[in-house]
């Protein structure tokens, strides 16, 4: 029998950020417009969604300077569009300023104004569509805070996989191997919802549930501040997972302690802190969205919400999985995101991009849990529009799978197959660890690992070959390669 103790904080005690207890690991800059978590993602061929965050509010409209050499930035951008967003529980701003009218594959540098910090960032605008030449991609699902409050050495009672002594993890690796154009992560950012289960699991010796909203927020800044050596460099173009709104049980057997802080419900953190090309290919927000680069159409497509014809996401209330803690969404209208789908990969020029590739959170083809109202959402649609690859994660384990449909192998395996493929990649490394593969995996498995934290790296040779790797972060060793062949003309 599940005892159910489900304390909802509605109400929390207004507060001001400088009374707030100061939790370790998390750098606060005395100049309180100095930009941290620094992040980028594509918006077009010619423009660039540009995001930071500040601990106080901005004197005025976000604004960047940017130049095309590290020693001059004569541009000035702070279009009527740039935003600075919060929610009562952050601590931080969110600024975010879009830039355009530049020119395609092109590297710029730039930093925000109002701040004497001398940082400065840099990007390389997308590949124009129609280009083709080769590039790379690294694909991450399921990455959170690596560090003394994430994954690390020591790991929580019920984890599995803590971090070697100075093993190199996802995020060292990512940069060790930064040879990838951008950085696609479809969702479980952070773990900052762990904050519970961590803190009932007594691994954060000095915090209490009582300032869980301090704590969660806490956890989401640590992260981001890991990832800024990536994500100033490089864009950073994400998608939602169920972490970016779980209500978590707190991990705790038998019990289903749910406490929800602000920032946690409803996707509020990760609507306020990122900017993806939504408006630029009819998306919506950072849910759904489409983006060319060079030969390469992208999708993101949301798992978590919004599946249309009625159809439940599994964690929200009256889903698969009874854990109504994921009480989110809808976002956008009836059949919003599957109509959208269907107009975005209708309206594919295979000329231009012959490559489609989709990412969405949770897999419907893997040796373990599937989510088979995802399957029933998304599944015929990606094969009508003969989408090549379809990633995905959730499942924090690697399995490489065959080109399918309906449950059908395609016959021609990876020569030239009319099914997409599909590849499941949980494995960047979170606070809990790794899950384990059943000892008989299912029959359209064709690689899988579940001892090792990776990466995907995505070779796009030309329009007829592409080539997905299993980075094993530790080493940077690549421990599963296949590539798909697809009979085109270039
Ligand atoms: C930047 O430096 C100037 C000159 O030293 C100073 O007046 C100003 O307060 C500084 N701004 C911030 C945000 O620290
Ligand atoms: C917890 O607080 C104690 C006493 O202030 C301090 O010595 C210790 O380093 C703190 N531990 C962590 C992990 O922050
Ligand atoms: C979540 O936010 C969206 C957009 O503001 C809103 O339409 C929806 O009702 C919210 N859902 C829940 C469960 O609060
Ligand atoms: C999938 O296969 C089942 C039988 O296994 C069939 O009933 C169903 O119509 C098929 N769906 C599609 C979209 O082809
Ligand atoms: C495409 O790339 C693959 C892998 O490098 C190569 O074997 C093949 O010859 C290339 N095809 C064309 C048409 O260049």
């Amino acid at each position: 029998m599940k005892h159910q103790l489900v304390l909802l904080l509605v109400s929390f005690i207004p507060f001001i950020l400088a009374d707030l207890p100061s939790i370790s690991h998390v750098r606060v800059p005395k100049d309180p417009f100095e930009p941290v978590q620094i992040r980028q993602a594509y918006a077009g061929s010619t423009g660039m969604h540009l995001s930071w965050n500040t601990f106080s509010k901005l004197p005025a409209r976000p604004t960047v300077n940017y130049g095309l050499t590290i020693t001059s930035l004569p541009f000035v951008s702070s279009p009527q569009n740039a935003e600075s967003v919060t929610y009562p529980t952050s601590l931080t701003y969110n600024n975010h300023v879009r830039i355009t009218h530049l020119t395609p594959n092109t590297k710029y540098f730039w930093k925000p104004a109002f701040s004497n910090a001398t940082s400065i960032f840099s990007f390389t605008t997308a590949r124009e569509a129609g280009d083709h030449t080769l590039f790379t991609v690294a694909v991450v699902v399921d990455l959170g805070l690596i560090g003394p409050q994430g994954l690390s050495t020591t790991v929580g009672a019920g984890a599995s996989n803590p971090l070697k002594p100075g093993e190199i993890n996802t995020i060292q690796s990512l940069q060790q191997h930064e040879s990838w154009d951008f950085l696609w992560h479809p969702g479980d950012i952070a773990y900052a919802d762990y904050w519970l289960k961590e803190e009932l699991q007594g691994f954060l010796p000095n915090t209490s549930i009582a300032n869980g909203f301090h704590v969660y927020e806490s956890l989401l800044n640590q992260f981001y501040d890991e990832m800024t050596p990536l994500t100033s460099r490089k864009p950073w173009m994400v998608g939602p997972g169920n972490h970016e709104a779980n209500c978590d049980d707190g991990g705790i057997r038998g019990y289903d302690v749910r406490i929800c802080v602000p920032g946690q419900t409803n996707f509020t953190g990760f609507r306020n802190h990122f900017r993806m090309p939504s408006y630029q290919s009819g998306g919506l927000e950072n849910f759904w969205y489409s983006f060319n680069h060079g030969m390469v159409h992208f999708v993101q497509i949301d798992t978590e919400t919004d599946l249309g014809h009625g159809i439940l996401g599994p964690d929200q209330p009256g889903g698969s999985e009874g854990n109504p803690g994921e009480d989110s969404g809808p976002f956008g209208l009836v059949d919003q995101q599957i109509n959208w789908l269907i107009n975005d990969l209708k309206n594919v020029d295979r000329k231009k991009t012959p490559w489609v590739v989709v990412a969405g959170h949770r897999p419907w083809y893997v040796s373990g849990a599937i989510c088979a109202e995802c399957q029933k959402a998304f599944e015929s649609i990606f094969n009508q529009y003969s989408v090549d690859l379809v990633l995905t994660g959730h499942f924090h384990v690697y399995e490489r799978i065959a080109p399918i449909f309906n449950g059908t192998i395609d016959p021609n395996e990876l020569n030239n197959p009319k099914f997409p493929w599909y590849i499941t990649n949980g494995a960047a490394g979170h606070y809990d660890g790794l899950n384990s593969l059943p000892t008989k995996l299912a029959p359209f498995s064709r690689a899988a690992y579940d001892k090792h934290y990776g990466w995907s790296r995505l070779v796009f040779h030309n329009c007829s070959h592409l080539t997905h790797e299993f980075v094993k972060s530790a080493d940077g060793s690549v421990l599963d390669r296949a590539t798909l062949f697809k009979d085109r003309k270039c």
